[in-house]
């Protein structure tokens, strides 16, 4: 099984979990896509749902699926929130952000009864850290949270557009450093000292939040709870 396979094989299970009348988060990232598309088809089938989107993307994408898509003002309570991730540690710790949208993530999934995760096998780590950690932030504070940053030990790089254009923003306006951090040993005392920094709007560690992972591989799909 291909990668994209297994990304379009999660995304279909968790789309599946949907119920009529639920109120439901779209997560963002290529796994989400395919989850929302997936959920798309089944509301032109006839469920009933209403969502929120958690980057303009996936808001576009649904819309263009027919979903009813609204703001978090219109529907503050969530049922379900289903997004990706870019690693899974024990207990459930997660990177999220590489798709730049690790704000409107944390904001959306933390409007949900429930979030659950869907990823590949290869998003499954013994530890964190592998992966860049996202850090968002106001952009005036770059110099100072880069300094604060690089005393942590945590390599900052401001993260780049894709065609080379200039420095990546992100939809509510900021800039994200990619802390290239290696092995995070202890990810709650990380979370802890990049919050303190004045500057941080939020960070891609994402702790204590998901119910449970839902992973595609070769044998299918298979859950792992914290
Ligand atoms: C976007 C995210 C994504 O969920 C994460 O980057 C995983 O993406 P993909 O499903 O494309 O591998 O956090 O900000």
């Amino acid at each position: 099984m291909t990668q994209d396979e297994a990304k379009a094989l999660v995304g279909k299970r968790a789309a599946d979990m949907v119920e009529d009348g639920m109120r439901v988060g779209l997560g963002t990232g290529t796994t989400s896509v395919q989850f929302i598309k997936a959920l798309g088809a089944r509301v032109q089938a006839g469920l009933k749902i209403r969502c929120v989107a958690s980057s303009d993307s996936s808001e576009e994408l649904g819309r263009s699926l027919g979903m009813d898509v609204v703001s978090l003002e219109e529907l503050p309570e969530l049922d379900l929130y289903i997004d990706g991730a870019d690693e899974v540690a024990p207990g459930l710790a997660l990177i999220k952000g590489g798709g730049g949208a690790l704000l409107r993530e944390k904001i959306v999934s933390s409007a949900a009864k429930r979030f659950i995760v869907v990823v590949d096998e290869s998003k499954i780590v013994p530890h964190l850290g592998k992966f860049p950690l996202p850090v968002e932030i106001v952009k005036m504070a770059r110099p100072l949270v880069e300094r604060r940053l690089t005393e942590l030990g945590l390599n900052p790089v401001l993260r780049q557009k894709k065609d080379g254009s200039g420095p990546y923003l992100t939809d509510e306006n900021n800039f994200i450093l990619d802390c290239h951090a290696g092995e995070i040993i202890d990810p709650g005392a990380v979370a802890a000292e990049i919050r303190a920094i004045v500057g941080v709007v939020e960070h891609g560690l994402f702790l204590g939040r998901a119910e449970f992972a839902m992973i595609a591989g070769e044998d299918g799909v298979r859950e792992l709870h914290g």
